[in-house]
């Protein structure tokens, strides 16, 4: 039998953020212990309310930490994608707002917290900027052995072509906090990273939506409610009324990491210039001219994956909802 998770998802709760978060909670494999919230695809005022709303609309138990409200240290552009999250992150649905659920510690205090009352257990899912982490790493040098793993979905390694989507070489998560992925990238933390050449490859569509709303109650409604204007924003962008499944891919690779192929790599992510915010991956051992890859633990990075299996998790897992 497959073992249980006990999951931190750290998040900059977002349209595929909520669906991941659904994942999470409607999986029989999941116990989650921690919802902990960064800035990105909308404020911290309001990726925190999406958190809690989403938390009381379906009834998860998990308490939520508010985390950054800015990034470490220099980002990639300014303000937040509102053209693709809608203005309060969520597609600019009604919400309402719950008077529980937010706890009094900070995102990174409560990593740590956590982390250290439940050494080797917890798995950290982190699907937004890393500050949050890397603040954790500030605050307790001892957090990557306490941790069991990290998933993260940030990054982009064109292991087939594929670019980024805030800049030719960029992810937004990463390039939102670059300063904060190289330390997190660095640290010797058990890390997996599920980048755009993974999600890029694993892509929903409305029929993927329309199944959801047969099968999965008032969570198949909530997505397909707040999936409008996804939708609306990748059609435009690409002419076709699909979207990539970003979020969900890093649950999908911490439940089922066969479904996922991997390489060991040196991650190193570019701070400034115009390839701000690019992921680079090297061999840690190879006689390069220079030193940045020398030496830093490697994580694994997925370079293919098995889509329509990830979709059929997801789908499975949310008809439990159903
Ligand atoms: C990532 O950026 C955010 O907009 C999404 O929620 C996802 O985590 C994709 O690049
Ligand atoms: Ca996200």
């Amino acid at each position: 039998m497959q073992e249980t998770k006990r999951v931190i998802f750290d998040t900059d709760i977002g349209i595929d953020d909520a669906m991941a978060l659904l994942f999470l909670h409607y999986s029989p494999l999941v116990e989650l212990v921690a919802i902990t919230t960064v800035m990105g695809n909308a404020s911290i005022e309001d990726t925190t309310l999406n958190a809690l709303y989403v938390r009381a609309r379906f009834g998860i138990d998990a308490p939520v930490y508010r985390g950054a409200g800015a990034p470490r240290g220099p980002a990639l552009g300014e303000g937040y994608p509102d053209f693709v999250h809608g203005r309060n992150g969520l597609g600019d649905i009604a919400r309402s707002v719950p008077d529980a659920g937010l706890s009094p510690l900070s995102a990174a205090e409560a990593m740590v917290a956590l982390a250290q009352d439940h050494p080797g257990e917890l798995s950290l899912v982190a699907v937004g900027r890393l500050t949050n982490v890397a603040m954790a790493l500030d605050l307790c040098p001892e957090f990557p052995q306490l941790i069991k793993e990290v998933v993260v979905m940030g990054g982009v390694f064109a292991f087939a072509g594929q670019g980024g989507n805030v800049s030719p070489v960029a992810e937004a998560n990463i390039g939102g906090d670059p300063a904060a992925a190289d330390r997190v990238f660095s640290s010797g933390m058990r890390t997996t990273i599920v980048g755009l050449d993974v999600t890029h490859a694993t892509q929903m569509d409305e029929a993927f939506i329309a199944a959801l709303r047969e099968r999965a109650g008032d969570a198949g409604d909530f997505i397909h409610e707040t999936t409008r204007c996804y939708f609306d924003f990748h059609e435009r962008s690409t002419g076709d009324r699909i979207c990539p499944i970003h979020d969900s891919s890093a649950v999908a690779c911490l439940l089922r990491p066969e479904l996922y192929q991997t390489r060991s790599l040196a991650v190193r992510v570019v701070t400034d210039g115009i390839a701000k915010g690019q992921t680079i991956a090297g061999a840690a051992d190879a006689p390069y001219l220079v030193d940045a890859w020398r030496d830093v633990p490697p994580c694994k990075v997925c370079s293919g994956v098995d889509g329509d299996a990830v979709r059929q998790l997801y789908l499975e897992t949310l008809s439990r909802a159903g």
